[in-house]
């Protein structure tokens, strides 16, 4: 597998290289009224122009539309955080993914919060990736392991399995696993605690995780986008922006707040001009 190895553009083994973009997700979890997030998200899109990072809003469904319609023409994207497996139904109360269609490009699938508090399995997660990818929205799948299960050892097993199963669900739909997939690695013990894991352990899980989904079958591993999620602020983005497997953020508690996502995205865009700058010195056929 291809592995993306950029220390500094001198050191780049050009045969292994392959650009990323660098994406930035909002995640305002079950926060703001569709009376306030519009004005949210004005402010964020002023505080975050930055286009060479692909940045993505995911407000809660009652305000889809209202942060829809503030971010028009600002280059942000609006997604969802959560879709039923099922594309129509008796299922009271749920969102499916034909019901998207005009208001999310992107959504968040298999969240820890949801595998805690909704009791959603990988199989589950699989069904909704693959119904993601009937309805043409970019998902996110999220994976992560508990405290108990890094103490024990088992941190990249747990994610490894994560991924298989999730994987091997969705891949049972028409049309296969979505070479566009994100994976966001959220340590469940690093979300809403203030403690973040180590750049150095978030990196060697991105490789983890491109070597599990290498074996699912996901076409390109070398170009998944692999973010980390977790206590994300703007003071601790820059350890995880200096790993090169790291691809960007999945934000929590500090998505909320304009100044500190103007500080992450401003950070961002420095990997991102980076990795734009490699490409552009990069052989023909590498960028
Ligand atoms: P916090 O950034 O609040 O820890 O949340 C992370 C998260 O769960 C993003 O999906």
């Amino acid at each position: 597998m291809a592995k993306m190895r950029q220390r500094g553009v001198s050191a780049i083994a050009w045969d292994d290289w392959v650009m990323r973009p660098v994406l930035i997700v909002a995640n305002w979890k079950m926060n703001t009224t569709p009376a306030d997030a519009g004005r949210l998200a004005a402010a964020m899109a002023a505080a975050t122009d930055e286009p060479l990072v692909d940045r993505v809003i995911c407000p809660p469904f009652v305000s889809l539309t209202a942060v829809g319609e503030a971010l028009r023409g600002t280059g942000i994207s609006v997604g969802a955080q959560n879709v039923h497996a099922e594309a129509f139904g008796a299922y009271t109360g749920e969102i499916s993914a034909p019901m998207l269609a005009g208001l999310a490009t992107w959504c968040i699938v298999g969240h820890s919060e949801r595998r805690r508090d909704d009791g959603e399995t990988d199989a589950l997660i699989g069904r909704k990736l693959g119904r993601c990818r009937e309805f043409g929205l970019r998902a996110i799948l999220c994976v992560g392991e508990s405290l108990e299960e890094r103490e024990a050892g088992q941190a990249e097993s747990t994610v490894r399995n994560q991924l298989a199963a999730a994987l091997a669900a969705a891949a049972s739909f028409d049309g296969g696993l979505d070479p566009g997939l994100v994976v966001a690695y959220e340590p469940v013990w690093a979300i809403g605690t203030g403690r973040t894991a180590r750049g150095s352990d978030a990196a060697a899980m991105a490789d983890a995780i491109r070597a599990a989904c290498a074996e699912s079958g996901v076409a390109d591993p070398a170009a998944l986008a692999v973010l980390y999620g977790g206590s994300v602020t703007s003071a601790s983005i820059g350890e995880f922006l200096a790993e090169p497997s790291i691809d960007g953020a999945l934000v929590g508690g500090a998505s909320l707040k304009v100044d500190e996502m103007a500080g992450i995205v401003a950070r961002a865009a420095l990997t991102a001009r980076a990795r734009h700058a490699a490409a552009d010195l990069a052989p023909a056929g590498h960028a």
